[in-house]
């Protein structure tokens, strides 16, 4: 497994779920993990066990962006590694059955909290750590999107529309990014153990005939994708499985 000895490392969502299971792996690497979140008392649990800080972060403020990491460049000297993972879906995981979905009634707020952790976070993840991580002499950036960003998940389609949004992202913007010594990746993740949905998940994976996985094995391919030389690159994760490269099909009458 790779090692990010003395490497300084930024997790959105880092308080719960895949982001939590993040910090660890990356922890146990010798890395220096700067979690952040809006969940404090959760945050700071987990930068106590990892060794690391915590650092309040509400990835769709902007403003908060550009604080956070001029006060990361400030104490560690840059950044090496960034996984942008926060995300919500526009339904409260709260128990009970899945709502069905219903366009006409989705609450504004909702769609402007998914929007903006899930979309949002990423656009200004990337914009303010770049720098950052250009300085250091390059870096990797990390996101987590979803198969749901492959593929659609009818339950929640803005969820969708944002898992589409950030793969359509590092897809287009990894070349750019490869010319400053950045590497950006999305994890693609199938159902995870966490607390994103309520306990209604057990019987959607069931139904979808999936396993929901350990948020640790989303963390080894989050590591794997940042330890790699491989950029614009989307990585599906079923649980039990190696992290599979997504190849995208062939566009018809222009690939043919
Ligand atoms: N659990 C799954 O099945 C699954 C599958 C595919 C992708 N994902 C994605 O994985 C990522 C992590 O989710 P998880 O499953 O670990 O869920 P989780 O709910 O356990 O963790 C998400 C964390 O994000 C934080 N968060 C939410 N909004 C935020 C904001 N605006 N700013 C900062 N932090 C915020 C929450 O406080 C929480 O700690 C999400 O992007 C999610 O869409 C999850």
């Amino acid at each position: 497994m790779p090692d990010f000895d003395g490497r300084t490392c930024l997790v959105t969502g880092g308080a719960s779920g895949i982001g939590s299971a993040t910090c660890e792996a990356l922890a146990a690497r010798g890395a220096h993990v700067v979690v952040t979140d809006v969940d404090e008392a959760a945050g700071r649990g987990v930068a106590d066990a990892v060794g690391g800080e915590f650092t309040h972060l509400d990835v769709s403020d902007r403003d908060a962006w550009i604080r956070v990491v001029s006060g990361v460049v400030a104490t560690h000297g840059g950044l090496d590694l960034v996984h942008l993972n926060a995300g919500v879906t526009t339904y409260p995981a709260a128990g009970g059955d899945f709502p069905a979905f219903d366009i006409a009634a989705m609450p504004a707020d909702a769609y402007r909290r998914a929007m903006g952790a899930n979309v949002d976070g990423v656009v200004f993840g990337v914009s303010a750590t770049v720098e950052a991580l250009e300085n250091r002499g390059g870096g990797a950036i990390v996101v987590t999107a979803s198969v749901a960003g492959l593929i659609t998940w009818e339950v929640d389609p803005v969820y969708t529309l944002t898992k589409h949004a950030v793969v359509g992202l590092v897809r287009a913007l990894a070349p750019s990014l490869a010319e400053r010594g950045i590497t950006l990746n999305a994890i693609c993740p199938a159902a995870v153990a966490t607390k994103i949905f309520g306990p209604e998940a057990e019987d959607f994976v069931r139904e979808a005939r999936l396993r929901l996985m350990p948020p640790s094995q989303v963390a080894d391919a989050v590591v794997l994708a940042a330890a790699g030389s491989e950029t614009g690159q989307c990585w599906v994760c079923y649980d039990g499985r190696e992290p599979k490269l997504y190849l995208p099909a062939p566009l018809p009458g222009l690939d043919d």
